[in-house]
């Protein structure tokens, strides 16, 4: 085998250097430099059939075989949801998400879940397969027949910790573990076993030695991810890859493998609150705005399948308590937003939002500064989304305005409100998509005074419908 060379390479202005340099001589920026394996002229793709012109390859797009993509279940609804309908086989997926927040727990009761799954596969009277998909009518082998077994990555724990952990979820269950974090000899093994499903836990442990920087480093993580992405392609393998936020909130490096990845699912959650939110930040075969939410018990996590009641259990009626019907790619979902609004003892008021953008909270107490005339300068203001959920659409807007009032004026919203709207710097309220769809859940728990722009063309009628 040829030696393989390794450069740093200035991330900033793409200037070289033969050892690591803490400033770059040529632009001035100060750690930018990554290392990167010197690939020689003349490689091609790997696996890539096609006329050669020069160096690069044409494929013909109609030689193509058109075919759909096989998707695997996860055995968990919200999951496969998530994904768009199940894992793509050969596809790579990165979980991210806070250390503690749950991955590996997540992703050990998947393993489980599929190793379980395949077993039933194997056993053909079996009336419990939840995976249609797997069967394959082209004569081609079906994914059960080529199905093994899940492949358990484990460069972060010791397989006595995984076996802890695999016990308190499903005592006696099976699952097949690999201490290593050595990429180069997973991807052999992977070559070799062709499993149903690797993961790897986690990719910022695993190195290649063709690069001096340590695992974890940008260039490591990279090379690493280059690597899975190669065999998951060639093999058809999924793979899916556990990765740390770091203090900064970004993936090993400036979400160095984002653009690497086909899938970039997050799992978040608030340290109080034992719900886990899952959501796709980008997806090549699905949706992006689905999420699915979890609850972490005792034994693993334990999908939530009808989260609006779960949300909206503690709800009292109270001063600065309202309901919100939002929606998460298809599905309708109905959270509490609470606020407190109290006279300040500093200086400069506090604007403090847990789960909504501050920056659209300080527009739309501007807002109701100046279309309400409220006297908000001199008050505090928080405002909190319960269940650890995030608030990314516009159309829970008028719920923060509502809530503000509704706590400043220590005047609680009637009974059974709902709040479904866009607030624009006029104050007027604008339309939200599916409309009807939010409604429609929120009738269904019993919510009997919609007020949305159907019924409220600005904040001042809104306010009037909605307090006592
Ligand atoms: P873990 O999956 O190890 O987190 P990550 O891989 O994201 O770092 O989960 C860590 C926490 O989850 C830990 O505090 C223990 C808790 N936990 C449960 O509450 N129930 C369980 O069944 C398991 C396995 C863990
Ligand atoms: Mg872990």
């Amino acid at each position: 085998m040829p030696k393989v060379h390794s450069v740093y390479i200035c991330q900033q202005c793409g200037y070289h250097s033969s050892t690591y340099l803490g400033k770059c001589p040529q632009c001035d920026s100060w750690n930018s430099f990554v290392e990167t394996i010197e690939k020689g002229k003349g490689e091609s793709l790997p696996g890539v059939k096609g006329k050669v012109i020069g160096e690069a390859e044409i494929i013909d797009l109609s030689k193509i075989e058109k075919t759909d993509y096989k998707r695997l279940s996860t055995g968990f609804e919200e999951f496969d949801r998530v994904l768009g309908g199940g894992i793509v086989v050969g596809s790579l997926v990165l979980v991210s998400g806070d250390p503690g927040i749950g991955k590996s727990t997540l992703l050990t009761q998947l393993a489980l879940n599929i190793s379980e799954n395949s077993e039933k596969l194997r056993k053909p009277d079996s009336q419990r397969i939840r995976n249609s998909d797997l069967s394959d009518s082209t004569g081609t082998p079906s994914l059960s027949e080529s199905f093994r077994s899940v492949l358990y990555i484990a460069g972060e724990e010791s397989a006595t910790q995984i076996k802890l952990r695999v016990d308190r979820i499903r005592p006696d269950a099976q699952m097949m573990v690999l201490n290593e974090t050595d990429v180069d000899a997973i991807v052999e093994v992977i070559t070799s076993t062709k499993p149903g499903l690797v993961i790897v836990d986690s990719i910022q442990t695993m190195e290649t030695q063709e690069l001096e920087s340590v695992a974890g480093s940008v260039g490591q993580v990279r090379e690493c991810t280059h690597r899975l992405q190669k065999a998951a392609k060639k093999m058809h393998v999924p793979i899916f890859l556990v990765g740390h936020v770091t203090k900064e909130g970004n993936l090993a490096g400036p979400k160095t493998l984002e653009h690497i990845v086909d899938v970039v699912l997050s799992l978040e959650g608030d340290s109080s609150s034992l719900f886990r939110i899952l959501r796709s930040a980008k997806n090549r075969f699905g949706p992006t705005d689905e999420v699915g939410i979890f609850e972490m018990e005792d034994k693993g996590m334990i999908e939530v399948k009808n989260p609006s009641k779960l949300f909206l259990e503690q709800k009292v009626n109270a001063p600065g308590s309202v309901v919100v019907a939002l929606l998460t790619g298809v599905r309708p979902l109905l959270v509490e937003i609470q606020a407190l609004v109290t006279k300040t003892s500093l200086p400069i008021s506090r604007r403090t939002g847990s789960g909504v953008d501050n920056n659209r909270l300080q527009l739309l107490v501007a807002v109701l500064q100046k279309r309400l005339g409220l006297p908000l300068y001199d008050q505090d203001i928080f405002v909190n989304v319960t269940g650890g959920l995030k608030i990314i659409e516009p159309a829970g807007d008028l719920g923060i305005c509502l809530a503000i009032v509704s706590s400043f004026k220590d005047v609680s919203l009637k009974e059974k409100t709902i709040l479904i709207g866009e607030v624009g710097l006029l104050g007027e309220l604008r339309m939200v998509r599916q409309l009807e769809k939010r409604v429609g859940e929120a009738k269904k728990l019993g919510f009997s005074n919609v007020i949305s722009t159907e019924n409220a063309k600005n904040l001042v009628a809104a306010v009037s419908l909605a307090l006592k």
